[in-house]
């Protein structure tokens, strides 16, 4: 008798514990909810109706921050006054190694040596039907601040089109280093020609 007791109290437990523990949706106290359910939104939920659940997720990001990684965002306005400006902003990247200069170079032909010509001598396939393409190794342009090239490159210029939406901020930044790399070889090399046209002036005059 007693042992049928028993058997029955063990039943009594068991079925208790099954059952309690059933209910999924009313799964009594729970002590840190925020651990145990996800706050995460339904896909696609008006914002509006989270925000009412204590929910702030808008799904853009918050005004005035900026991508982790990312530079900031150039405000020079795409205006005279902006080109202007634009000649004292610096490149806030620094200097790039062989790798990063191939990398600019490899952006620099496919999105500029069309027009630009892969040796920045405006000889690209289509400068003809362009027009006006500038040459990047003779002055003026030769000397064109870092900032001014960023920022016709950013906005575009005449017959030249905006490239923000084709190289982002690093990229454009990065081209702008290579183009200048190129320019002081350029550079470089005209300054040795006078000394050696100089040199040559104690001769015969040709
Ligand atoms: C569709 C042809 C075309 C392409 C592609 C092009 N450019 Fe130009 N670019 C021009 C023309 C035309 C000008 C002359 C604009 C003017 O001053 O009227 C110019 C001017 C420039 C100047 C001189 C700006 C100044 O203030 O005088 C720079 C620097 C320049 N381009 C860089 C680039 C770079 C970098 C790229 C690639 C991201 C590029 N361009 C792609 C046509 C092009």
């Amino acid at each position: 008798m007693k042992r049928i007791q028993f058997v029955f109290v063990i039943f009594i437990i068991a079925t208790a514990t099954i059952i309690s523990c059933n209910d999924k949706r009313h799964p009594g106290r729970v002590y840190m909810p925020d651990m145990a359910y996800s706050r995460a939104y339904e896909a696609y939920a008006p914002y509006d109706e989270l925000a009412k659940e204590g929910i702030n997720y808008k799904n853009y990001p918050v005004e005035g921050t900026i991508r982790r990684g990312d530079l900031f965002p150039y405000t020079g306005t795409n205006d005279s006054s902006g080109y202007n400006r634009s000649a004292s902003v610096k490149n806030p990247l620094p200097p790039l190694d062989s790798l990063g200069l191939n990398e600019a170079q490899r952006l620099f032909s496919i999105n500029c040596a069309i027009c630009h010509g892969p040796n920045m001598d405006a000889q690209g396939p289509i400068a003809d039907k362009i027009g006006a393409v500038a040459n990047l190794k003779i002055k003026p342009k030769l000397e064109l601040p870092e900032g001014t090239i960023f920022h016709v490159m950013t906005y575009g210029k005449n017959n030249m089109g905006s490239y923000a939406s084709q190289l982002n901020r690093k990229q454009r930044w990065m081209i702008v280093q290579y183009i200048k790399s190129e320019q002081a070889k350029e550079i470089a090399k005209s300054a040795v020609t006078p000394a050696t046209s100089g040199a040559d002036t104690t001769g015969a005059k040709k």
